[in-house]
């Protein structure tokens, strides 16, 4: 992976220098990435489709909106965004090809960008937008393809902290089914090394109205501002995103982003309908518990509580996207396997063959004993 320009996004903290502005289809971004048309907006960019020329390759674009470079924590997550999130290799997270920043000078400060496998498709929120809610089975699958994305990351170590579904995008495969591509790993963080001051979602949104979007997934931790988040927190925010895709719902609504994040923190939970009645809607309660010490702790432990839920009620579970490991990486044998059995030794083998001598010169013995008695 590329950094283009790792030391312009440093520079961003500088509050003199002029800000680059956004560049139009047709435009050469990091030297060899030529833009397209654009094909979604956030609320901290744009992105773009574009062509790598070194490879002849599409690729998607994301260019930070020159609007929020002045606030330091939003360059500082999209720099994260592109080292952790290029470390991550399952197939149900988007590939990132490389990082940068796009028209750097000394006087001016460039948009970092990030380039990503161009994925076609649509994110779950444009499909909720159409279908409203998905049947039960379709919705644990969807669930599932996330959750194995997010065990890749926090067996590494990092979080994601913006599970919604705006992130995550649904690929549509030759046979018409879709594939779970997480986006953003972009606030994550590497749970023990980061050590930095960062506000909560809440508070950004409140004070700046641009960063993470609506808090309608986020877990009472975040709202509450505790910096020492855990894994726990993709549970609460992937628990809400499976409510909403099973009941349409969502969880907690209200009329500000506060009123919303107030009820995460302190509201009991609705009463679950009728489709959650069963021990699907009980793994959810679990994962929704407002303490995160007391809820299922991360993902691979959410995989195994969906699977059993699902067992209970008469399902297959979703198969596993997640590839096995390579033959070098193959872990020993486990202590409880069957012992093999022992292999001959020489000694037993003479041992057989001299007592079957024995037996065999025993026996004619015996007949000409009998033999010559009979004269
Ligand atoms: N690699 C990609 N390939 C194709 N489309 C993408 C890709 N990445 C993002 N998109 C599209 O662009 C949209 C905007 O993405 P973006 O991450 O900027 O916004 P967001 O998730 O809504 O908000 P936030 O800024 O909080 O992340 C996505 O919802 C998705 O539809
Ligand atoms: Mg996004």
């Amino acid at each position: 992976m590329s950094d283009a320009g790792g030391s312009g996004l440093r520079a961003a903290h500088k509050p003199t220098r002029r800000v680059a502005r956004m560049p139009e289809p047709g435009a050469l971004v990091g030297d060899h990435y030529l833009l397209g048309p654009d094909i979604g907006r956030g609320g901290v960019g744009i992105v773009f489709e574009a062509r790598d020329q070194r490879t002849d390759t599409p690729v998607a674009l994301k260019i930070l909106l020159p609007e929020v470079l002045d606030k330091d924590t939003i360059v500082e997550r999209f720099r994260r965004e592109a080292r952790l999130a290029s470390t991550l290799v399952h197939p149900n997270t988007v590939r990132i090809e490389g990082y940068g920043v796009h028209g750097d000078s000394p006087d001016t400060l460039g948009l970092p960008f990030i380039a990503m496998e161009l994925l076609s498709g649509e994110d779950l929120e444009a499909r909720l937008d159409r279908k409203i809610k998905l049947p039960t089975e379709e919705a644990l699958t969807l669930a599932r393809q996330t959750l194995e994305s997010l065990a890749e990351a926090h067996a590494k170590g990092i979080i994601h902290r913006d599970i919604k579904p705006q992130n995550i995008f649904l690929v549509t495969q030759p046979d018409g089914t879709n594939r779970v591509k997480v986006l953003d790993f972009g606030i994550a963080k590497v749970v023990s090394l980061d050590g930095e001051e960062e506000p909560s979602r809440f508070e950004s949104l409140t004070e700046t109205g641009l960063v993470c979007g609506t808090p309608q997934f986020m877990a009472p931790e975040q709202a509450e501002g505790r910096r020492d988040l855990t894994p726990a927190v993709d549970v609460y925010n992937l628990a809400c995103v499976l409510f909403r895709m099973i009941t349409g719902d969502l969880l907690f609504q209200g009329t500000t982003p506060y009123e919303v994040a107030y009820q995460h923190v302190m509201a009991p939970l609705p009463p679950f309908p009728p489709e959650l009645d069963n021990p699907l809607g009980d793994v959810l309660k679990n994962a929704l518990t407002k303490i995160p010490e007391d809820r299922i702790p991360d993902a691979a432990a959410l995989i195994i509580a969906l699977d059993d839920a699902a067992r209970q009620m008469g399902m297959t579970p979703a198969p596993s996207t997640t590839p096995p490991p390579p033959p070098d990486l193959e872990l020993p044998r486990p202590l409880s396997a069957p012992p093999t059995a022992p292999k001959p030794q020489p000694w037993g083998l003479w041992l057989g063959l001299a007592v079957i001598a024995a037996v065999i010169a025993a026996s004619i013995l015996a007949v000409l004993v009998w033999f010559f008695a009979l004269r």
